[in-house]
C-alpha cells in the first residue's frame, strides 16, 4: 500500500463533548500520523468553499449552519492507505449505520451532527489539505 495524506476534520459536536485525544488516540493506534493540525472557528465562506460540491443538495445549508457553529480541529493525517484507513475508522455517515467500534458510532449523535470528516479520495484529499494548510505547515514524519 502507498504512504498516503487525507484530510480529517473534528466536527463541532465532537469539539464539544471534548473527544479530541479519544479520536486522535484511535488514529495513532491506527498507524496514521498527525502531519498537520489547527483548532479553527471555520467562517461561512470558509465552509461553503470546502462544501462547494454539495451545494445543491438539499442539507447544504444545515451542514454549514453545523459547520459553523463551534470551533473545529482539523488535521492531515499520513500514513499506508490514510484515505480509506481514515474512512474505515469513522464509520458510515449516519451514524446508526456505523460499525459499532467506528467513531461515528461511538461519537456521533445523529446524520447533520457526525462527529468527522474525512477525505473520500487521494485527489479530494489533495485539494482538501491544500484548502486548509499552505504546503509549509504539512510536516513529513
Ligand atoms: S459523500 O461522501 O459525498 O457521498 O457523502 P454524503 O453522504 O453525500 O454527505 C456529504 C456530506 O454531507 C453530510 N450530510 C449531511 N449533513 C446534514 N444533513 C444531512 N441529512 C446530511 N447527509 C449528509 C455528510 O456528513 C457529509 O459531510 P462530511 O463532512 O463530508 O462528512
Amino acid at each position: 500500500m502507498a504512504l498516503e495524506r487525507t484530510l480529517s476534520i473534528i466536527k463541532p459536536d465532537a469539539v464539544a463533548k471534548n473527544v479530541i485525544g479519544e479520536i486522535y488516540s484511535r488514529f495513532e493506534k491506527a498507524g496514521l500520523k498527525v502531519v498537520a493540525a489547527k483548532m479553527k472557528q471555520l467562517s461561512r465562506q470558509e465552509a461553503e468553499g470546502f462544501y462547494a460540491v454539495h451545494r445543491e443538495r438539499p442539507f447544504f445549508n444545515a451542514l454549514v449552519e453545523f459547520m459553523i457553529s463551534g470551533p473545529v480541529m482539523v488535521q492531515a493525517l499520513e500514513g499506508e492507505g490514510a484515505v480509506l484507513k481514515n474512512r474505515e475508522l469513522m464509520g458510515a455517515t449516519n451514524p446508526k449505520e456505523a460499525e459499532a467500534g467506528t467513531i461515528r458510532a461511538d461519537f456521533a449523535d445523529s446524520i447533520d451532527a457526525n462527529a468527522v470528516h474525512g477525505s473520500d479520495s487521494l485527489e479530494n484529499a489533495a485539494v482538501e489539505i491544500a484548502y486548509f494548510f499552505p504546503a509549509t505547515d504539512v510536516f513529513a514524519r
